[in-house]
């Protein structure tokens, strides 16, 4: 195995921005600092946020309703300071983009205008394997449109395969960009094709592909998106989500569920009883929306953007690239090939949830479990250092006793 003087050395010719972000002390273990590589469940805290966010804390203090208007940063027009940076990340228009709510909240949101059913054109295809969440939001759309969930929803292995049989039954499509167990990154392009060719609308749930990976979601021509900053977006738990609309959808008159944030915001103080929804995604907002939550939002997305994604996607394939080749290669059930994975390399255990206990208590590093049988390491190119994975990879060994 290479040895602790080889990762150390690959830090200093290849540091991250660790200095940037809050890491825990190590719950067990040698080293002082956790080895945290749970960035793909909960990012660590950058360091400006809490200024941030305090900063609006005082504006509330010092001005109180005034804030809406006045101040560095206006709360009335606050989401508009998040459209841009999100859409550079997801490379989406801004037009296309809105910060707003919580994932599952949003894909309700957005399959209210993108679920369609109609004649024998039903059927939502998602993966075997979708996030719960997303099955249940799938089935309960469903349900909302009078349709029987069982019936309607197929659980795809094959997700081609299916299309090529099915397509003419599939309204919609609905899977997740890089799946949350294993960390393969999906042919987000190539399917979105295949499924509008079959003429379904294809959206995609990009809760562990935004920050990880590069997007370009308005250039692939993805119907929808969304996505949780509390992952790779280091924007705290419970973090305010983002939403993509594709261009050619904006002006197309979808239904939607309406609020006064719906409206465009140059009439919305008249306070007329109809919405006058502009051409952008913003139209899918409903609430205004919630400020001390949205502040590290921003912080996090002006990280990205000093640092820029291309630049974190190659650190992230050098430190997956590292971490694999220290693994014992039976473990690993991630894709070895570049292209098809992003920050997170997936053990097959017998003990998951034991693994990750010892894990943390024994070694100090921060990993988490998918029952029954999977265990999730994360180096997130950010603040996650070449020691981090040494530690990690020492530390399976020791307890999977394949040293
Ligand atoms: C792939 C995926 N989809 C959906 C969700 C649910 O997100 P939320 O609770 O923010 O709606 C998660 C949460 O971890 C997730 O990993």
């Amino acid at each position: 195995m290479r040895g602790q003087e080889d990762a150390r050395r690959r830090d200093r010719e290849d540091p991250g921005h660790r200095d940037l972000f809050h890491v825990p002390p190590a719950e067990g273990g040698r080293y002082p600092e956790a080895a945290y590589l749970a960035g793909n469940s909960l990012g660590l805290q950058p360091k400006s946020t809490r200024a941030d966010v305090l900063a609006e804390l005082d504006a509330w203090a010092t001005r109180g309703v005034a804030g809406h208007l006045d101040g560095e940063h206006p709360w009335l027009p606050y989401h508009e300071e998040l459209r841009e940076p999100a859409a550079r990340l997801v490379g989406a228009l801004p037009t296309e983009t809105v910060v707003m709510n919580s994932l599952t909240v949003n894909l309700h949101l957005l399959m209210v205008s993108f679920y369609r059913p109609r004649g024998d054109r039903i059927r939502i295809l998602v993966e075997e394997g979708l996030f719960p969440s997303d099955s249940y939001a799938v089935r309960s759309q469903a349900s909302f449109h009078g349709l029987d969930p069982d019936e309607t929803v197929i659980r795809s292995v094959d997700v081609r395969e299916t299309l090529a049989a099915y397509g003419d039954r599939i309204a919609l499509v609905l899977l997740g960009g890089v799946d949350y167990r294993t960390g393969e990154l999906r042919d987000i392009p190539g399917i979105t094709a295949l499924g509008q060719e079959a003429g379904a609308v294809v959206g995609w749930d990009l809760a562990h592909a935004a920050g990880n990976v590069p997007l370009r979601l308005h250039d692939w021509g993805v119907d929808f998106a969304a996505w949780c900053s509390y992952k790779y977006l280091n924007s705290g738990p419970g973090a305010v989500a983002g939403a993509f609309v594709h261009e050619r959808h904006l002006a197309a008159g979808l239904p939607r569920f309406e609020g006064w944030w719906s409206t465009d915001p140059t009439t919305r103080f008249r306070m007329e009883p109809v919405a006058r929804p502009p051409a952008t995604a913003d139209a899918w907002q409903v609430s205004n929306p919630p400020i001390l939550a949205m502040a590290p939002v921003r912080t996090s997305l002006s990280i990205f953007d000093k640092v820029g994604m291309d630049a974190l996607r190659a650190r992230s394939l050098r430190l997956t690239g590292y971490l694999m080749e220290l693994l014992d290669p039976r473990l690993v059930v991630t894709p070895r090939e570049p292209g098809r994975r992003g920050c997170q390399v997936s053990l097959r255990v017998p003990d998951a949830a034991g693994l990750t206990k010892a894990l943390r208590y024994g070694h100090g590093v921060v990993a988490d479990e998918r029952e029954p049988d999977i265990v999730r390491l994360a180096p997130v190119p950010l603040y996650s250092t070449y020691h981090d994975c040494w530690r990690a990879a020492e530390a399976v060994a020791a307890e999977v006793g394949t040293r």
